[in-house]
């Protein structure tokens, strides 16, 4: 007989199935994604929501910490005793009354939701850590991930932190923030910069992966999405259960909206919401490849049998044309992301939808954010950037309930920040002009005084 949690082919027309102590990252029979899947009233689920508050109250059991295994049993995969946990998923709703005006809402229905907060600054721990959890169920030795500087942060982490795994990590040369290069390094990562982006690094880090089975750990795999859905969990959670209209996010690799639209679509399975919020996932315009498909060359999930075709001339195209990815948010420059399908299938749940934003508006947007006390990094502003855009199209109603995904911590990419805030110095006109950045209309520039007391009380005003 099945498990109960197992894994399977996401293709309808293959949906080959796998063990849940069994490892690939990709379907062996068809080499599409996998999901993991749940039997589930063979795996007794909760039957209200609110059964979880008592486990938010109980933080001296280190699974009720985690702000991901707290819900386990909504991620039903791994016995209580084979989960790795570093006390991720701290994090929860915040108010945010400028970005609210700047977006067009109202502030008491709208929400950030700051996974800056993290251990290592990102979204990204609430994935490694189910992640982390399946590599140990399976005895994996190494780990590998390419990434834009946050994937590979976490992974680092983790793996030091947890003594488990060895860490390689695959980064684009010159495509990586200061601060997520600096933490892969601190953390004992053996950090390997291709002579290529992102999109290289994971073509390569695959081939790498199928050649000696080192434990990949980009959101490829399956269980790190299931830990990412627990973002969805706390933002019920802070809402005391009750379903937004709309959820915002940033798109690069599209794994955290592929783990949102599972996680809803579970719930709703279970009977413990009665209606699915709105996704909205945000492109930089400097990486549009999910919206150029989705809103230009409509692209379907179509119940499973996604046009390949349609796929495949648009990367033909990006090679022909020599098209790669680039913006100042540089972790989601990616212009093929993996998870394409799951997105498409998250779309198709949630009746979401797909914009673009330009670097100067999640630039602006990210100072706004700012104005909140909220530091974030750029990727991050791509959020409020979009909700901004989806209201003045009139997409989200001025008295929906909106929700803000901030993926990661300002400290990440300080040079983003500080470039913005003195736009009049040359060096920082020279970065912004690259990524077509021409006005910073919420900079705060430093003001320059000579080391003279009335100076400086002139320029305090
Ligand atoms: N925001 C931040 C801060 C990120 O680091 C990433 C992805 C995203 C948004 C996009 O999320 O891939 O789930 O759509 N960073 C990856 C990395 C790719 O390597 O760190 P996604």
């Amino acid at each position: 007989m099945q498990d109960a949690a197992f894994q399977r082919c996401i293709d309808p027309t293959c949906g080959y199935t796998l063990g849940i102590r069994e490892y690939a990252f990709a379907c062996p029979k068809c080499g599409e994604l996998l999901d993991v899947v749940y039997d589930w009233p063979r795996l007794n689920p909760p039957r209200s929501l609110e059964d979880f508050d008592d486990l938010r109250a109980d933080f001296r059991n280190p699974l009720n910490f985690s702000g991901v295994w707290r819900f386990r049993q909504l991620i039903p995969f791994a016995p209580e005793n084979e989960i790795i946990t570093r006390g991720e998923g701290q994090t929860q709703l915040r108010p945010g009354r400028h970005a609210a005006d700047y977006v067009g809402v109202m502030p008491e229905r709208f929400h950030l939701q700051y996974e800056g907060l993290n251990l290592s600054g990102s979204f990204k721990d609430n994935g490694m850590t189910g992640a982390f959890t399946h590599a140990r169920m399976v005895g994996a030795t190494r780990s590998a991930c390419a990434s834009t500087g946050n994937t590979s942060a976490s992974m680092a982490a983790f793996a030091s932190g947890t003594g488990l795994l060895e860490a390689i990590v695959f980064i684009g040369l010159g495509k990586i923030a200061l601060g997520k290069l600096a933490q892969a390094l601190d953390y004992g990562a053996r950090t390997i910069q291709i002579e290529g982006d992102f999109d290289d690094a994971m073509a390569r880090v695959q081939e790498v992966c199928r050649e000696t089975g080192i434990y990949l750990m980009n959101s490829l795999n399956p269980f790190r999405l299931e830990g990412q859905k627990a973002i969805m969990f706390r933002v019920l959670e802070g809402l005391r259960w009750q379903v937004p209209d709309w959820i915002v996010v940033p798109g690069g690799n599209l794994g955290n909206s592929s783990a949102f639209g599972k996680a809803f679509a579970e719930l709703h399975e279970l009977g413990l919401i009665d209606r699915i919020p709105r996704i909205a996932i945000i492109n930089a315009a400097g990486a549009p490849t999910l919206s150029n498909l989705v809103n230009d060359r409509g692209l379907a999930w179509n119940d499973g049998h996604v046009d390949n075709g349609t796929i495949e001339a648009y990367y033909d195209e990006m090679d022909r044309e020599n098209i790669h990815a680039c913006t100042i948010a540089s972790a989601i420059g990616i212009n093929r992301p993996v998870n394409l399908k799951k997105a498409l299938r998250t779309l198709a749940i949630t009746g979401g939808v797909v914009r673009t934003a330009t670097d100067e508006q999640i630039l602006d947007a990210k100072a706004i954010v700012g104005r909140d006390g909220i530091g974030c990094e750029p990727a991050s502003g791509a959020s409020v950037a979009g909700a901004r855009l989806l209201r003045q199209e009139g997409v989200i109603a001025p008295d929906d309930t909106v929700v803000c995904i901030l993926t990661g911590h300002q400290l990440k990419d300080p040079n983003a920040t500080i470039w913005y805030h003195s736009m009049s110095a040359e060096a920082s006109k020279a970065a912004l002009e690259k990524y077509g950045v021409c006005s910073a209309g919420h900079a705060n520039e430093p003001i320059r005084v000579a080391n003279d007391i009335d100076e400086i009380l002139r320029a305090i005003g």
